[in-house]
């Protein structure tokens, strides 16, 4: 049996907007997915804004209802037995509310366990374990105010440990971490993992979701457009070469023409300080960058570069369907 599995699952949100309620529309945010967790594994949902991934953890830890389709977890179905996942599931959403300022790591994760019900005779030891697994030994008895955003978001994930979940949903952990802090976070739900937590977690960074995960969904607007190791998914996607070219001016609507050119795989569009930059996939071999300049003439065109592809390159190529 896996941990997680998600068949055709749907989220449509009536956005209701202000008094004409009859014109509301609807917001298809999730719509038909399926994947399966196994245990003891480090899932990851990457996608970009929007594309789904809240409302996904939402339904999966049985805060939001399903609007079609059906997920188990541990077993458990999410709608006929709510009550039995939330017993077993933990989740730590981004950002650093939920934390009392003015009370200690180890104060905080008293007054949860209270919350909890976790047993006064378990909470010491319980308490200890988890600020030894996050990182915080030696700063658990300073006051939460002082802690820096990566710190208060690892206290988080001992919050949501205390009940001792066999699965762990974390949305988006680093999501305003400097590097470093990053870093450890990263540190620390690997150590979770080889601890034989299952996690499934959410990132918008290519980058983080390749070094934890074990496999990974890439979700688009509501939909997996790609699933798979991080290794597979580079295999799969990258290939050729990347023309970068600086762009001064409106490049948009020059972007259909250089799709159109022969030898070019797709073509997206980023912006920079002062320019823009058209990012061109090129099959090897294809001598195409005197096309794409000539085709930018009407440009005024700052610096030209040819590279190899990213897993970045993979990750837009799959969320821009290009
Ligand atoms: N409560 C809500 N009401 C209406 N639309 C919503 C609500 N929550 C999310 N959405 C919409 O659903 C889509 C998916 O959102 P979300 O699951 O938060 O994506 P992600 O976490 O990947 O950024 C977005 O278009 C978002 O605007
Ligand atoms: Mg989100």
């Amino acid at each position: 049996m896996s941990v997680i599995e998600v068949e055709n699952l749907q989220r449509r949100y009536r956005a209701r907007t202000g008094l004409r309620r009859r014109s509301a529309p609807e917001v298809e945010a999730v719509r038909g997915i399926n994947f399966e967790v196994e245990r003891g594994e480090l899932f990851g949902l990457l996608g970009p804004n929007g594309a789904g991934k809240t409302t996904t953890i939402k339904m999966l830890i049985t805060l939001l209802l399903p609007s079609g389709g059906s997920a188990r977890v541990l077993g458990y179905d999410l709608v006929r037995d709510a009550q039995e996942i939330r017993k077993r599931v933990g989740y730590v959403f981004g950002g650093d509310r939920g934390l009392y300022e003015r009370l200690s790591a180890v104060d905080n994760l008293r007054y949860f366990s209270e919350l909890y019900a976790v047993p006064a005779r378990e909470q010491k030891v319980r308490i200890g374990e988890l600020i030894e697994l996050v990182g915080l030994t030696g700063r658990e008895g300073e006051r939460v105010e002082g802690y820096s955003r990566g710190m208060r978001q690892r206290l988080h994930i001992a919050r949501g440990l205390l009940h001792r979940p066999e699965v762990l949903f974390l949305d988006e952990p680093s999501i305003g971490i400097d590097p470093v802090g990053a870093r450890e976070l990263r540190l620390t739900v690997a150590r979770l993992v080889e601890q034989g937590t299952t996690v499934l977690l959410t990132t918008h960074y290519m980058f983080e979701a390749d070094e934890l995960c074990n496999r990974i969904a890439v979700i688009a607007d509501g939909r997996i457009v790609a699933q798979g190791t991080p290794a597979e998914l580079k295999q799969g996607v990258v290939s050729g070469r990347v023309v970068e070219v600086e762009v001064f001016g409106d490049a948009e609507a020059s972007l259909e023409g250089l799709r159109a050119l022969s030898g070019v795989i797709s073509v997206s569009l980023e912006d920079r300080d002062q320019a823009q930059l058209v990012i061109v996939r090129v099959d090897v071999g294809a001598e195409v960058t005197s096309d794409i300049l000539a085709h930018l003439g009407g440009l005024r065109l700052g610096r030209v570069a040819t590279r190899e592809p990213t897993l970045e390159d993979a990750y837009v190529q799959l969320v821009s369907g290009t």
